[in-house]
């Protein structure tokens, strides 16, 4: 593939060359788009995230977030990027779903006696349910191009940390300088994320030290490798800082990001495979933990008011 590339790879699944193509991409960008992905409720999704976030800030706040941040988060409550970077709080709200039938990680749903979101927790985990096939699917391409067996991710995948995240971005101009961001810069924390959003352009990346556009294309999702695929690989795959830009003040921005992670049972440490590659960026390793303290230890470094 051509060094001057300026666009993140398109891989296409009905293509059988598609592994070379995931390796390049998970190698140079850490961002690749993905077509022919079958996730046929993409389309419902959206319809029933508009639907929740079109309804009043009173009803929206009933199903608040819980203890372990799952529902409904308001207007500027979150900060992705660094808190010093940013003057305010990102310029979105969300609803936050994880895996269903986790009994201490329960779920928020709305009632379905609001009018119009009858068939919206069905249609949440229908969706659930298919980006995790997919996803399980690109962890296998994932371990083929980095020339393990393709099943060598299961292991870690038997109870996935998966979470759905519906965003709607506010009309506030983004403006970097006034530390003002749709979302600031942030890295993903897991093994891959599936992106979708609208047709609202917004999303940037940082390749080598240029922020460069990534704009929607039709029935694509955005697909991008999270900081612990890029620990186990010894950063031969890549985790690429990104971020939400808004320019334009007379639309909504929606998105919806699917995190899939590895079950917080899995240890994790750099593969065998991969500890004395030659690489300049060789990342240090201890003992191996579980990604539930992975986790743990990246949340307490990036939420100032976070417990254990
Ligand atoms: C995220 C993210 C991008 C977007 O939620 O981690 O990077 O376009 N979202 O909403
Ligand atoms: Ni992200």
């Amino acid at each position: 593939m051509s060094q001057l590339l300026n666009s993140i790879p398109l891989i296409d699944l009905d293509k059988p060359s598609y592994i070379d193509d995931i390796r390049e991409a998970c190698t140079s960008y850490g961002f690749f788009y993905v077509q022919n992905h079958r996730v046929k409720s993409l389309r419902d999704c959206f319809l029933e995230s508009m639907k929740f976030f079109s309804l009043s800030p009173e009803i929206k706040k009933i199903y608040a977030c819980n203890t372990v941040n799952l529902g409904y988060t308001s207007f500027q409550d979150e900060t992705l990027g660094a808190p010093s970077i940013q003057s305010c709080g990102d310029t979105k709200e969300g609803y936050y779903i994880g895996r269903e039938g986790e009994e201490l990680f329960p779920n928020v749903w709305p009632s379905s006696d609001i009018e119009g979101l009858e068939q919206w927790k069905s249609v949440m985990l229908e969706y659930h349910n298919e980006c995790s096939r997919l996803g399980f699917h690109l962890m296998s391409c994932i371990s083929l191009a980095l020339g393990l067996p393709n099943d060598y991710f299961q292991s870690y995948l038997h109870e996935p940390t998966a979470l759905l995240r519906l965003l709607r971005y506010g009309r506030v101009l983004s403006d970097p300088q006034r530390g003002i961001f749709g979302a600031g810069e942030h890295s993903d924390y897991g093994f891959i994320t599936l992106l979708a959003t609208n047709e609202v352009s917004g999303l940037e990346i940082c390749k080598d030290g240029t922020w460069i556009k990534v704009p929607p294309k039709p029935d694509c999702f955005v697909v991008n490798l999270g900081d612990c695929l890029q620990m186990l690989t010894n950063k031969k795959f890549r985790s690429t800082i990104h971020r939400v830009i808004i320019d334009r003040s007379d639309v909504d921005r929606y998105s919806i990001a699917f995190f899939y992670e590895p079950s917080r049972s899995a240890m994790i440490g750099v593969l065998p495979e991969y500890r004395n590659i030659d690489n300049d960026a060789t990342i240090p390793y201890d003992e191996p933990i579980t990604y539930g303290e992975y986790l743990s230890r990246k949340y307490e470094a990036t939420h100032s008011d976070y417990k254990k």
